[in-house]
């Protein structure tokens, strides 16, 4: 199984792959939690790669391809989460994936309407220490705003201030749709509705994923 996972801002793709990871115990690589634990440090890369998150732009196309081809080399079975962004990323990755005979065996692009997107990001909260992901209207903690396995309080993402949940949004718009239409062309690409709690969604993507 080597699986691309698309998909707007605060689609749920992070919560699937979780799930998909631990169903069939396949290892992910999450570009945006890279990005994330490679801010918590205090050099040039790290200075360079926030000033694209904090703003909800992507971050340059060599720095990512980095960690991902990594992440990726030699590997039989993987999960990407949020790559590829662009056509150009689509492309890194496909040619040095054919390049070692491991092509992606498919893309699942889970969709969500917009309102759905924002209510999502705004509503939600993660640890900073354990990195479990809440969601006050739809998986609230326990006690208001600590972490039910830390107790220590949940923070927002930096990226999830509405200005830039907008701008990450137009990004998402503008970038994705060639690389869609990549992988349709491949005949990889399946469409998953994002609609409705974290578990359907899981069974729709499981239906998806043991019929290939
Ligand atoms: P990244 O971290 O990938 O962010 P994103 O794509 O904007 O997506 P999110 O992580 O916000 O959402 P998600 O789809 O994972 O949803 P989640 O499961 O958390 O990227 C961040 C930044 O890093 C980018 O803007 C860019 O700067 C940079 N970057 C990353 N990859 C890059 C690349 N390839 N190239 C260049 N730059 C890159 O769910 C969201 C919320 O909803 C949670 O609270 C969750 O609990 C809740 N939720 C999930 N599913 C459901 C459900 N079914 N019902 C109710 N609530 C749900
Ligand atoms: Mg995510």
């Amino acid at each position: 199984m080597r699986i691309a996972f698309l998909g707007p801002p605060g689609a749920g793709k992070g919560t699937q792959v979780d799930l998909v990871s631990r169903e069939y115990g396949v290892s992910v690589l999450s570009t945006g939690d890279a990005f994330r634990a490679m801010m918590k440090r205090e050099d040039k890369l790290a200075e360079r790669v926030r000033s694209y998150v904090e703003k909800g732009e992507l971050v340059p196309d060599e720095v990512v391809f980095e960690i991902v081809k990594e992440f990726v080399d030699n590997k039989d079975s993987f999960i990407l989460d949020g790559y590829p962004r662009n056509l150009r990323q689509a492309e890194l990755l496909d040619d040095f994936l054919e390049g070692k005979g491991l092509a992606l065996t498919g893309v699942v692009n889970i969709l969500l309407d917009e309102d759905e997107i924002v209510k999502r990001l705004t509503g939600r909260l993660v640890c900073p220490q354990c990195g479990r992901v809440y969601n006050i209207y739809y998986s609230p903690p326990r006690e208001d705003k600590l972490c039910d396995d830390c107790g220590v309080p949940l923070e927002r993402r930096i990226d999830d201030e509405d200005d830039v949940i907008r701008q990450r949004i137009k990004v998402y718009h503008r970038e994705m749709k060639p690389v869609v239409d990549f992988y349709q062309r491949k005949g990889l690409l399946f469409n998953v509705d994002g609609a409705g709690d974290i578990h359907e969604v899981f069974e729709r993507i499981k239906k998806v994923l043991d019929g290939k």
